[in-house]
């Protein structure tokens, strides 16, 4: 026969590759990671998986698991809840990996999470922080806080450090995280005796956010919450400044990014944010990890990196103390972690399978962003 069926042909790649697969399985374990590498989101799928891989790195150079190496498989879900389901199938059915890390944003992880619990393959947020991620099941865990927590810093901080009252809210209503912490924020505020005085929305992927701002400014809050992602949190800074709106921005760790001041510029000067890491911390943790991902990099590594190293070091803790790899015992030895020195400050999983640990404020400092610069300085740490 001269010409197979195009069809004919993609099931033999596909059987030499899970062939392929198969084999190299025999001598080396399987991690997965999925995350945004590409899109509006992509700094936080890109840095997440640095700083895993240079977890999975030390660990291989010091030996592996019993002789045998790690490998970590990534793929991109270009922040589309949908394709971070379907990445999660392929991780499990194809590449057979053990445990998953991932997502970063709650949206995409609560898309994943019930594809993880299904197969029994134990999955670990670094950073998703909406409190239903961890309830799909008991394969599911986070190394970060929550946003309850998370929330209540935020809104403290606005009524005790700032002595800030009136504020209005400006939520993503595409964003699990968003809506949410948008609430955990207001009820705290209002304990307190603040107020919010204006709540409007826009959609992830949105660039215009003019008629929200005006509707804003009319009602001259103090200041402005934006519990967002970083591309829009940057342009509605922007927008806002233009609109003449000089209120106190603030925000939480979805500001995290290189890119935030890069696309906000001088307009989110003097705004604060809550967050998991700061380059500031003097612990060696903190300071050996920044030398050693510089190195690898060449970049200053952020709160992604460090999320998703703490992740790594976490899981591969727990490979190393579980009876097996198989998805029970290997959840076993991940529920069972204790005082694990992260970078992101001491994690033990609780018996919801979050991390109980603290919060850092920053403050955007965007002097000398023309030329790159720009930077997030650290202000308070708050224990839970
Ligand atoms: N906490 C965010 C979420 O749950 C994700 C995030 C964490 C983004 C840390 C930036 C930095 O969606």
């Amino acid at each position: 026969m001269k010409f197979i069926p195009f069809s004919l042909f993609l099931l033999m790649i596909f059987s030499l590759l899970s062939f392929s697969c198969t084999k190299k399985s025999a001598d080396t374990i399987v991690i997965g990671n999925y995350g945004s590498l590409t899109g509006s989101e992509a700094t936080f799928g890109l840095s997440t998986r640095d700083g895993i891989q240079l977890a999975i790195d030390e660990f291989n150079s010091a030996g592996g698991l019993n002789g045998k190496k790690l490998e970590l498989k990534v793929y991109d879900n270009q922040g589309k809840p949908e394709e971070a389901r379907l990445s999660v199938e392929k991780l499990i059915n194809v590449d057979k990996v053990v445990a998953l890390l991932g997502e970063v944003a709650s949206t995409r992880s609560l898309a994943a999470a019930p594809v993880a619990q299904q197969y029994k393959v134990p999955m670990i947020t670094p950073s998703s922080t909406n409190p239903e991620v961890t309830k799909k099941g008991n394969f599911i865990f986070r190394t970060c806080f929550i946003d309850p927590f998370q929330g209540q810093v935020m809104a403290k901080f606005a009524v005790n450090s700032l002595k800030l009252k009136r504020g209005a809210i400006l939520r993503d209503n595409k964003s699990d995280y968003s809506m949410g912490l948008a609430d955990y924020f207001t009820k705290t505020l209002t304990e307190l005796g603040g107020t919010v005085i204006a709540d409007e929305k826009y959609a992830s992927g949105d660039s215009d956010f003019k008629a929200q701002l005006t509707s804003l400014r009319e009602k001259h809050p103090d200041f402005i919450f934006i519990p967002g992602y970083y591309t829009e949190v940057g342009l509605i800074a922007r927008q806002a400044r233009e609109l003449g709106i000089s209120s106190m921005l603030l925000g939480g760790d979805g500001w995290d990014s290189p890119k935030l001041i890069e696309i906000g510029g001088t307009a989110l000067d003097g705004s604060y944010f809550s967050n998991h890491y700061t380059a500031e911390d003097k612990r060696p943790e903190v300071q050996e990890f920044i030398t050693k991902f510089k190195n690898k990099y060449n970049v200053a590594p952020d709160g992604l990196a460090a999320a998703g190293y703490d992740a790594a070091q976490i899981l591969l803790a727990a490979m190393k103390r579980a009876k097996s790899l198989e998805g029970d015992d290997l959840r076993l030895a991940i529920a069972a972690t204790t005082n694990h020195p992260g970078v992101t400050g001491m994690i033990t999983i609780n018996s919801e399978r979050d991390a109980v640990k603290s919060a850092v404020v920053l403050r955007v400092s965007t002097a000398g962003s023309a030329t790159g610069g720009g930077e997030f300085k650290f202000v308070e740490s708050v224990h839970p």
